[in-house]
């Protein structure tokens, strides 16, 4: 495939980008000048709103991605995705994370019948916790569930399970441990009871060192605690790939819920990794997150692409990386159900997107895939958003917002929550001029000096781009369309871009040197053979070092 950047399409995007700069036109002024700026530049799509008119483009901006989008051959990417076909060329398989949330077994997909099979052996295991019949080793039921994982195999389980918390069945508590920091699992551990305890050992490898300790970890903790080793097998479920490991730990060949290597770790929770979910809101929640995502997925792969949300923001972010120099991109959920959605958003995009060479090997011509932060709204109106609007770094923002507040009450304090949101889109789009700042501070009693000298200082720029995605409510269903959208839009940016979403190899060498620092560490020998600051690091703590207790 033709490298983007010499693509038709591309090289006339650039010259447009340059020309609207040069323009010096605003996207207030594209407003003031078309007053149906916001229907032209909105989808609506079942219980979901994108309005990206606060964007600086135009018209012919958008003809121009959409034409960059069939120049670079994305219909047939995605029907690619859909068809299984080898797409992960690098771990030469398909990613069919789709196929996870596919209603009935598609005989295209071939793995239909083993996705519906996982999801019944998930029916009868949640059942089975929620209604007490599953018993501990003492005969009590569970009342405390302990996900092991990190990476995919932790935040895209703990992000649903967090957002429907309303959701949650009163009989089970569950938490997540994901760090190898021994902390983590330790302070966890601090208010479990060892009878009612079940830990779920999520890995699709089954190799991932933090993962292995801290099941170890828990293990150990079981039987100090009294466990019964003999009755271990009703304390710890694994979900893997990887059947012979997780035997070899000790799990039962019963408890071990199915993975598959065609499903990224980040596009996992939609399979048994979302088992915590399950448990935590029943089966029939998860179905309807299934569905939502399902919905999202007809969408991508029917809708004309200048209907198709996943599309357009896809575009629009190759927009700002590529062509206006975005180097990063906050995610800002007005909802506090969302809290953990930024640092799911930024494993699913920064793990698929920071690669800087195409599937064929050769180098990429332009930035790729942004910086990915945030956190949720309004908080972060008290922290980083002063960098976002008086900053010198262009940062698209998107806003995610719902309609509804989640409990049907408190409406006005819901309002103030969506004012919020909408009054800072409006605020970096619009800025405040100098002369508007002078004028303010005059009419606040100022002498003239004081005010020409503050309002320098009071300046914000404005014409910072962002999109607001509103949901009607924050159901089971909406919150898989919208993770569904982003695992399509990232799909639509790699196309674009020709790399590859589905691997991550950069995350391997640390891992290879990690194994060589802890052996520096534990060794009898003062450690030399790294560089200076390595040895020495390793020297400090050594010599620093208390031991266990
Ligand atoms: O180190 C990165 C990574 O491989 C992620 O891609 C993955 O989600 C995570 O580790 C956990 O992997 P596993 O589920 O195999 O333990």
């Amino acid at each position: 495939m033709t490298s983007p950047s010499r693509m038709h399409s591309w090289q006339r995007l650039s010259t447009h980008h340059q020309q609207l700069h040069d323009s010096g036109i605003r996207i207030a002024d594209l407003f003031t000048a078309d007053s149906t700026r916001f229907s032209r530049f909105s989808v609506k799509e079942g219980e979901l709103l994108l309005d990206y008119s606060k964007n600086l483009i135009t018209d012919e901006t958008r003809a121009l991605l959409l034409t960059l989008a069939e120049e670079a051959g994305l219909r047939g990417a995605i029907d690619a995705m859909f068809r299984a076909d080898v797409i992960n060329t690098t771990e030469q398989r398909p990613a069919l994370h789709v196929a996870l949330r596919t209603p009935l077994p598609d005989a295209r997909l071939k793995v239909g019948a083993e996705v519906q099979a996982t999801l019944d052996k998930m029916q009868g295991f949640v059942e089975e916790v929620q209604q007490g019949r599953w018993k501990g080793f003492t005969g009590k039921s569970i009342s405390t569930v302990i996900n092991i994982g990190i990476g995919g195999s932790d935040l895209g389980p703990a992000m649903v399970t967090a957002a429907l918390a309303h959701w949650h069945v009163p009989q089970l508590q569950c938490h997540f441990v994901s760090n190898v920091d021994p902390v983590h699992m330790r302070e966890t551990l601090a208010a479990a009871d060892p009878e009612t305890t079940l830990f779920i050992i999520a890995s699709k490898s089954f190799n991932t060192l933090e993962t292995h300790q801290n099941a170890a970890l828990a293990r150990r903790w079981y039987l100090e605690k009294g466990g019964d080793v003999a009755l271990i097998a009703r304390h710890f479920v694994a979900v893997t790939a990887n059947v012979a490991k997780a035997l070899a730990f000790g799990i039962d060949a019963a408890n071990i819920f199915p993975m598959w290597d065609w499903v990224g770790g980040r596009y996992s929770l939609w399979s048994a990794i979302g088992l915590p979910i399950a448990l935590a809101v029943g089966m029939t929640k998860f179905r309807e997150l299934l569905h939502g995502a399902r919905l999202m997925d007809e969408h991508f792969r029917d809708t004309p692409f200048e209907r198709n949300i996943p599309v357009i923001m896809g575009l629009l972010a190759v927009w700002h990386s590529a062509f206006c120099g975005a180097a990063s991109q906050a995610m800002l959920p007005y909802s506090q159900s969302l809290n953990l959605f930024p640092a799911f958003l930024q494993q699913l995009e920064m793990e698929s997107l920071g690669k800087s060479v195409q599937i064929d090997g050769s180098a990429v011509h332009s930035a790729t895939g942004p910086i990915v932060w945030g956190s949720a709204g309004t908080n972060g109106q008290h922290s980083f958003h002063q960098l976002l609007h008086q900053g010198t770094h262009l940062i698209p923002a998107d806003f995610i917002g719902l309609v509804n507040s989640l409990y049907g009450q408190d409406h006005d304090q819901h309002t103030h929550l969506l004012a919020n949101c909408f009054s800072q889109s409006q605020a970096l789009m619009q800025g405040k001029s100098e002369e508007e700042a002078f004028r303010e501070l005059l009419s606040q009693g100022r002498d003239e000096a004081f005010a020409r000298a503050l309002a320098k200082h009071k300046v914000i720029a404005g014409n910072k781009p962002s999109n607001t995605l509103l949901l009607q409510e924050l159901s089971a269903q909406n919150l898989g369309s919208l993770i569904a959208l982003y695992e399509h839009k990232v799909y639509v940016e790699s196309v674009i871009w020709n790399i590859n979403a589905f691997d991550q190899w950069g995350v391997e060498l640390g891992k290879q040197l990690g194994e060589k620092l802890y052996d520096a560490l534990t060794a009898n020998a003062n450690c030399e053979h790294f560089d200076a600051s390595t040895n020495g690091l390793i020297n400090h703590c050594r010599q620093q070092q208390d031991g266990d207790e």
